[in-house]
């Protein structure tokens, strides 16, 4: 295939773009819970690069290709050759020549950059140091499933502007949600990911006081406090992000029907408190789910 379209960050998808892959996932989630069998990725394959640990990621794109008739193929960076130095473009031009896409979780966004640069096959990024693209679609699923809409709600960000803050930031952007992001200083967003936003004439509020920030809020989604890679300073995190945590006083801030979402895996006692992940208000492990019925919409698009 030339040209292949790659997933690379959220703003490579139009609004349109994304409600259509929720329409797939929400038919293919159902397809599922009735047991019919899809078969449209038969004698496909998808080589899955992993840099960084994963649960829900690994899991969910493997029994997607299965699901799908298809086959994943589980590649720890340190067992393939770029561990002693093989660049990336060749791997992803040899790589290209065996599978139907590739997947990767890299700790430099510029590595997955790399690879959908030489790669003939579409490449997916499962998570960066800058983005975490997948985990947003099935978050906007799973809040479609919960609010019935995206226009309008008010979307709030407690705690670590990281990766998955980043895709946050597009998808309110791209499906017309209010965004209100609170964290401590220094601890923002990427300054690219802002600038993307504005091209797009979004610019979230971003603050320091976490109960100006959920006041209201229609969803409060909360991540981890020490990203990996971000383990060399888990102290000095802990220390600064401490006052950010999503418990129920915070909670009680919001609209009384407000959904909590959180990409796990959680630290609970840390961003989030037991009471709130397990409470009524947590969409979180229907989120999780979500993964898989997302995921299997982006690889029809993409390798079907
Ligand atoms: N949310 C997420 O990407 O989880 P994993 O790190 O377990 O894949
Ligand atoms: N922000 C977290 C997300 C894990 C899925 C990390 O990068 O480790």
């Amino acid at each position: 295939m030339k040209n292949p379209s790659h997933f690379i960050s959220l703003a490579d998808l139009g609004a349109q773009d994304i409600l259509d892959l929720l329409d797939s996932a929400a038919d293919l989630k159902e397809k599922r819970m009735r047991r019919k069998v899809t078969n449209l990725l038969s004698n496909k394959s998808l080589a899955m690069i992993f840099e960084k640990p994963s649960t829900r990621t690994r899991v969910s794109f493997e029994v997607s290709m299965t699901d799908l008739g298809g086959h994943a193929l589980y590649l720890n960076w340190n067992d393939l050759q770029l561990d002693r130095g093989e660049s990336i473009k060749d791997t992803a031009r040899v790589l290209s020549s065996y599978c139907h896409g590739i997947m990767a979780r890299t700790h430099k966004h510029e590595h997955i950059q790399a690879l959908s640069e030489c790669s003939t096959v579409p490449v997916i990024n499962a998570l960066s140091n800058i983005e975490h693209p997948c985990q947003l679609l099935a978050d906007l699923m799973t809040i479609r499933e919960f609010k019935g809409r995206f226009n309008g709600l008010k979307f709030s960000w407690v705690g670590d502007g990281n990766n998955v803050c980043n895709s946050a930031i597009l998808a309110c952007s791209i499906m017309g949600m209010d965004m209100s992001i609170a964290c401590p200083a220094g601890y923002g967003p990427d300054k690219s990911i802002l600038k993307k936003g504005e091209n797009m004439g979004f610019t979230p509020e971003i603050t320091n006081d976490m109960r100006e920030a959920v006041a209201d809020a229609d969803i409060i989604y909360t991540d981890t406090w020490i990203s990996m890679g971000d383990e060399f300073e888990a102290g000095k995190r802990i220390k600064a992000l401490t006052p950010y945590q999503v418990n129920d006083e915070i909670v009680g801030l919001a609209k009384d029907n407000v959904i909590i979402l959180h990409c796990l895996p959680a630290h609970r006692g840390q961003e989030i408190t037991d009471g709130v992940i397990d409470g009524p208000h947590s969409a979180v492990f229907e989120q999780a789910e979500n993964r898989l019925h997302a995921q299997k919409a982006l690889l029809l698009k993409l390798l079907g």
